[in-house]
């Protein structure tokens, strides 16, 4: 019997999980609204709001596991990246619960645990497979080969998807976080109707910095023309944005597929949720007669339903870790 509690805390969510023998019971997220009016995450404000959210979340998650918290076998955090303020609040209670509990610590790495994140649901995916992991920070092609041997084949050498959905977004004037407005706005559009370039990145690394440039410099041409061309044209350009985004990580997949001979392929983090994503996966998938993994929407964006299930891995290897033990802004696997 392992009763794993997940905590994560390492951008804008506070989630709290409870895992029981590789099965998850709870997962709550208490989302913090306060960042809509800035346009993006304000570290300091995320920090306060984890302070504030965490005892209830954790609390609840333990009430809705029908558990007491005395009954908690491991305590699994999210180590990083992510935010070293909101980290710590996460780091420091699961440490101190661990120490008034006297039971194992357990660190997590929150990009692998996305991945992981595969193994809450049936069907799983088998080793080796790869993962598209997409989020507001990070865009990886991923090679896993175990639980935690992970090799990261291919990666964006600027901003993350994520952050290409989000930043046009603000030039459109849609409130953070924007990914999940333009996903709604495309489906009304015509993915068709403007055509943004494609990168020539060699490799399978991604580049998404020059999107947003060349949105600015068409927006800027059309407005001069029309002032109310964003009004007037709203659901074609997200579309449209959300098209070039989708056959730039897609076309990458679909080559580390090849260069590795593999037919396992998942999609993992925030931007998984995209519904024209996860939409041209599939349709990929048939014509390469690929076995996909896509995650329940509950499990795209961030929570400790995750987190725990990686400790619960974890837990099963005895892999823990120290009081001594530190958040990490970047950490890589
Ligand atoms: O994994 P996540 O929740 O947090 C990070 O670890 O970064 O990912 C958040 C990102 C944000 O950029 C958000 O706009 C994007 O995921 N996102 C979406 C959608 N839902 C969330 N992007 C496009 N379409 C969506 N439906
Ligand atoms: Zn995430």
């Amino acid at each position: 019997m392992a009763i794993i509690l997940g905590i994560e805390s390492s951008c804008d969510e506070t989630s709290a999980a409870i895992c029981i023998n590789g099965e998850i019971r709870s997962n709550v997220i208490a989302n913090q609204l306060v960042h809509q009016h800035y346009g993006g995450v304000v570290p300091e404000l995320a920090s306060r709001a984890h302070q504030q959210n965490i005892i209830p979340t954790i609390q609840e998650a333990i009430s809705n596991a029908k558990i007491s918290k005395n009954e908690v076998d491991a305590v699994a955090f999210t180590r990083g990246p992510g935010l070293l303020g909101s980290l710590l609040v996460g780091t420091s209670f699961a440490k101190a619960f661990a120490l008034a509990k006297n039971i194992p610590l357990i660190e997590v790495n929150h990009m692998q645990a996305h991945i992981l994140a595969h193994f809450i649901d049936d069907p799983k995916p088998a080793f080796p497979f790869l993962c598209l992991t997409v989020s507001g920070g990070h865009t990886q092609i991923v090679l896993v080969k175990d639980y935690f041997d992970m090799e990261i084949v291919g990666e964006t050498l600027d901003d993350a998807a994520g952050e290409a959905f989000d930043k046009t977004a603000k030039i459109l004037g849609l409130p953070y976080p924007g990914g999940p407005l333009i996903d709604k706005y495309a489906q009304e559009g015509n993915p068709l109707a403007f055509t943004f370039p494609e990168p020539q990145i060699p490799g399978l690394n991604y580049s998404f910095s020059g999107l947003k440039t060349s949105i600015l410099y068409f927006l800027k041409e059309q407005t001069k023309q029309n002032p109310h061309f964003v009004e007037h044209h709203l659901t074609d350009i997200c579309a449209s944005v959300q098209h070039r985004i989708i056959t730039i990580l897609l076309g990458k997949l679909k080559r580390a597929a090849q260069e590795y001979a593999i037919k396992d392929i998942a999609i993992a983090g925030g931007v998984s949720a995209n519904s024209g994503l996860r939409k041209a996966l599939q349709e990929l998938a048939d014509s390469q007669d690929w076995k996909v993994y896509i995650p329940k929407f509950e499990y795209c964006t961030d929570n400790a339903a995750m987190i725990a299930m990686a400790g619960y891995h974890k837990f099963l290897k005895q892999d823990f870790v120290g009081q001594d033990i530190a958040p990490l802004a970047r950490m890589s696997f």
